[in-house]
């Protein structure tokens, strides 16, 4: 058995992920940590925990994770798992990080998006970004594997095959995405209160969301040039899901089915993600608990305007769901093991 540590236990992710390796046939969950000074009931946290699970959260402590963790997970805010991750790589421990400290190569691009200094840079360019249908291989050898955003997971699955193939033009991209409240955190803010956020729909950070620049890394990866996009995302008053509007412009002779068949040949082998049949659309109800990310096509004849909607549960297959197929691929097993 595996041993796991989950630090940020208490937060949204954190539990949902402490959820998942509770009930994953190859792991144990040998510690949850928390900021605070005294240990918490983790039914507190995680009411549905079964009767016999008499787990605690307990105070941080580098040494109690040094002894009982062989991968740990962080699920700190970001620019708060980057000091954490340098002392675990330090001690020979596997790493996926839920933040997005390590998902940037480039340190200036992250400074500038996140206004804080990186205190371990030197891993960056060794971290790998887990966006496991993409990066199967690297993960398979990876000491640091940065768990991609909740934003970035659909849009970059839908897009990668078409500018692979050179199927839209990399200069046309356009992403309207919204996500349900828990993509905040749990932590209180005013926007994310229920009345502000109940029977509202608003855009929020408009071209400066700090995953912009990480969808653009790894759009220009696969495109193989600098690619710019305009992201535009949107609060949305559900608990969970984002679902994520997608526009570019055609290139060559290609036709709604050719991209579709693009779309299903490049995840013929990956059990997460689903491209719909033609007319058919994902929704937030389908994926909403689960792993999966739904893509659904349309390409208008008249504009030679692709469309693209994709569909995710932020806080698993943009989260926690992704950090155990991570892990999964990592410690080789099975990819889909506690995630079905
Ligand atoms: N929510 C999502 O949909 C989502 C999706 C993808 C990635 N992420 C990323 O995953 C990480 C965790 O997100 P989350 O939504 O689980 O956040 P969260 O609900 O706010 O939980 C974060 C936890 O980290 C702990 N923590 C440690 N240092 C902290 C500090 N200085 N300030 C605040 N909390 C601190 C807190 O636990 P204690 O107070 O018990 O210590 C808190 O419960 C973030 O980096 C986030 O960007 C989130």
């Amino acid at each position: 058995m595996l041993n796991c540590a989950v630090l940020g236990a208490t937060g949204y992710t954190g539990a949902e992920l402490t959820k998942l390796l509770l009930a994953h046939p190859h792991v144990r969950v040998s510690l949850l940590t928390t900021r605070q000074e005294k240990p918490i009931a983790l039914r507190e946290v995680l009411p549905s925990v079964a009767k016999d699970i008499k787990l605690e959260i307990t105070p941080y402590s580098f040494d109690a994770v040094k002894k009982k963790a062989d991968v740990v997970f962080l699920c700190l805010p970001h620019t708060e798992a980057m000091a954490a991750a340098e002392q675990l790589l330090a001690a020979g421990k596997i790493v996926i990080d839920l933040s997005a400290d390590f998902r940037l190569r480039d340190r200036k691009i992250y400074e500038k998006w996140y206004g804080v200094n990186h205190v371990a840079p030197q891993y960056l360019s060794k971290a790998v970004y887990g966006l496991c249908e993409v990066y199967r291989e690297q993960i398979k050898k990876a000491d640091l594997i940065a768990n991609p955003g909740c934003y970035p997971t659909g849009p970059s699955l839908a897009l990668i095959p078409l500018l692979k193939k050179k199927l839209i033009d990399f200069r046309s991209i356009i992403i309207n995405a919204a996500s349900g409240v828990s993509g905040a955190g749990k932590k209180l803010a005013t926007t994310t209160h229920f009345c502000e956020a109940s029977e509202n729909y608003s855009a929020y950070k408009v071209n400066r969301h700090q995953h912009t620049p990480e969808i653009e890394q790894t759009l220009s990866a696969a495109a193989g040039k600098p690619v710019k996009i305009t992201f535009v995302p949107h609060l949305l008053p559900v608990n969970r899901g984002i679902l994520a509007t997608i526009y570019a412009q055609k290139t060559a002779k290609t036709t709604e089915d050719g991209i579709r068949k693009t779309l299903e040949r490049a995840y013929q082998q990956a059990p997460f993600v689903r491209v719909k049949p033609a007319g058919q659309y994902p929704s937030l109800k389908d994926v909403q608990h689960t792993n999966f990310c739904d893509i659904g096509v349309s390409v208008q004849k008249e504009t030679g305007r692709v469309v693209i909607i994709t569909a995710i549960d932020n806080l698993l297959k943009g989260a926690a769901g992704q950090a155990v197929q991570n892990m999964n691929l990592r410690f080789g097993f099975p990819e889909e093991a506690g995630l079905l």
